[in-house]
């Protein structure tokens, strides 16, 4: 009997590690999902965005909201507008918060967006997704975009990111998924690769050096290509 019990509460103690950051991950999956779909959408109005010769966009939270709603439900099967913040669900908790954050970014940048006269007024999907998260970082989640040829210091990969960077670039690896030590508390770290479409050339594209709208210097990337990746981590809870 003894030892049938030794042997269950070791079976309970080694699922229970297996299994300690299985949540964790599928919140890290689903924002992840989330700021993909808030790219699409921020791309998808990025001629809105640009044209110099209109004022009021009509580019509102609300219209956001309704497009991003779409994309996510399609992606991870989450209504965004139903979600209240008052879930049991961690999961649910964390997309009404990088919803929110993401609404607040939208409502923030309207003047910026609806100024006339000017093209490119420095809000793009990048600029987006870099203030959605420093508005999550409260929440003890981070998301980031980053990339090896990084434009904005505040992007720069990690050691764990550049390292799965170069796998992304040579083709061995699809998402990631892994539990790490940082800063000494116990993450939840997954990273996805963002490919290079032809919407994202006449930035990142050819010729190499040459400023594109916002002054940076292209890249030279192709289509298809490693762009470089959305990186998620959630702390996880003992
Ligand atoms: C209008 C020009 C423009 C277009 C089009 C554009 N980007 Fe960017 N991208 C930028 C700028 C500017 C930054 C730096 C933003 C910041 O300050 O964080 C950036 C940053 C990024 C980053 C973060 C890493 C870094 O370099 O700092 C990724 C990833 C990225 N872009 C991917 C894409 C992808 C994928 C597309 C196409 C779907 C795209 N971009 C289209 C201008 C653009």
């Amino acid at each position: 009997m003894k030892k049938i019990a030794i042997f269950l509460a070791a079976a309970a103690l080694f699922s229970g590690i297996a299994f300690a950051g299985e949540k964790e991950e599928a919140i890290a999956v689903a924002v992840a999902d989330y700021l993909l779909s808030a790219r699409d959408v921020l791309s998808n109005n990025q001629i809105l965005i640009n044209d110099a010769s209109k004022g009021d966009k009509g580019f509102t939270p609300d219209v956001y909201e309704k497009q991003v709603q779409v994309r996510f439900l399609a992606a991870a099967g989450i209504d965004v507008k139903s979600l209240t913040g008052k879930e049991n669900e961690e999961l649910h908790k964390a997309i009404y918060k990088i919803h929110a954050a993401a609404k607040e970014v939208i409502a923030e940048a309207q003047a910026q967006i609806n100024e006339k006269g000017k093209g490119f007024k420095w809000f793009n999907p990048a600029v987006f997704g870099r203030r959605v998260g420093e508005k999550l970082q409260a929440s003890g989640i981070t998301v980031k975009q980053t990339s090896l040829k990084y434009r904005n210091d505040k992007n720069k990969p990690d050691e764990f990111e550049s390292g799965m960077l170069k796998k992304f670039e040579a083709g061995k690896k699809d998402a990631h998924f892994e539990e790490a030590v940082v800063n000494g508390t116990k993450m939840a770290r997954y990273i996805l690769p963002v490919h290079v479409y032809k919407g994202c050339l006449s930035c990142h594209g050819d010729p190499i050096g040459e400023k594109d709208i916002s002054g940076y210097a292209k890249e030279g990337y192709k289509e298809g290509q490693i762009r470089g990746a959305i990186s998620v981590m959630v702390p996880i809870k003992q």
